[in-house]
């Protein structure tokens, strides 16, 4: 198995502590890249309708496309760190995703676990609250196939996303990141087949974003530790 699938060493770090280092091989088979990923068209408007989809169901108006923002994501992504470019916008990151469509909605499946009474920041939540946050106006957002190999290197298609306004201001969350509204009730605008009007009850470790595979988990001598389901969801800042 591990033969067979040599370049599926993926690494997994928690989003809590780069330190929790696991290793996981997994079975997976070789596949083509997503043409959601590979056509520029395509790649922008999937990020496009996948985005405005969380938005409208949680009355935000629609994001507009800006080439600003997507060259700076672009560039940014070229470099396949797996880090915040430091840059003046909102930045969501994602890597190891099979498309596009589905690293946008494992950012958004996070409002299962987004207290909207409260309305803080966490960083569990923090892709989900700037996708929805409602002063921001436009997205910019670009991609590149990494290898991973490095420290600190992104595993697999790097998405960066680049907001306009940046959302996540401490302080403005309450009126900036609204709970789910009915549909008669939404923004007007297309939704996006691909995103749940409903969450499912998926086990955390596999959320609707991921696509879960079985693998296997070993320890740092490379022995195997348990078996274990887990998702291509890598890992995000
Ligand atoms: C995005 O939505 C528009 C309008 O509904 C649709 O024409 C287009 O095919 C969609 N694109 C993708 C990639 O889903
Ligand atoms: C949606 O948001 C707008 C503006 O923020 C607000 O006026 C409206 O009442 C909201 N709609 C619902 C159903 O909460
Ligand atoms: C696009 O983003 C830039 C920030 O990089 C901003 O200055 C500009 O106003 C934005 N354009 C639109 C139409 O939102
Ligand atoms: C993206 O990948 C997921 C998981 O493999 C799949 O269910 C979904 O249909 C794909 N979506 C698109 C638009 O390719
Ligand atoms: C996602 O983007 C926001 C807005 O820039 C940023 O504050 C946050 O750190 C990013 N990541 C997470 C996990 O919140």
């Amino acid at each position: 198995m591990l033969i067979k699938f040599p370049s599926a060493l993926i690494l997994l770090f928690s989003v809590q502590s780069a330190a929790s280092l696991s290793l996981f091989h997994i079975a997976r088979e070789d596949v083509k890249a997503s043409a959601d990923y590979t056509q520029d068209d395509l790649f922008k408007s999937t990020i496009l309708n996948v985005t405005n989809t969380y938005r409208k169901q949680h009355n935000a108006t629609a994001l507009k496309w800006n080439d600003t923002l997507a060259d700076f994501a672009e560039d940014w992504s070229k470099k396949c760190n797996f880090e915040h470019s430091g840059g003046p916008n909102g930045e969501n990151l994602s890597s190891g995703y099979p498309n596009a469509s589905q690293s946008i909605i494992a950012w958004g499946h996070e409002r299962v676990d987004y207290d909207f009474k409260k309305g803080e920041f966490d960083h569990e939540t923090g892709h989900f609250t700037q996708l929805v946050w409602k002063k921001t106006s436009s997205v910019g957002c670009g991609r590149t196939e990494c290898d991973g190999e490095g420290e600190g290197k992104a595993p697999g298609w790097f998405v960066v996303c680049e907001y306009y306004p940046r959302g996540n201001v401490v302080g403005n969350f309450v009126e900036n990141v609204q709970e789910q509204v009915p549909e008669e009730e939404q923004p007007e605008g297309p939704s996006d087949p691909d995103v749940p009007e409903q969450e499912p009850d998926a086990p955390k470790e596999c959320p609707q974003g991921g696509d879960c595979s079985a693998g296997t988990r070993l320890g740092l001598n490379g022995q195997a530790l348990e078996k274990v389901t887990m998702c291509m969801i890598v890992r995000y800042p």
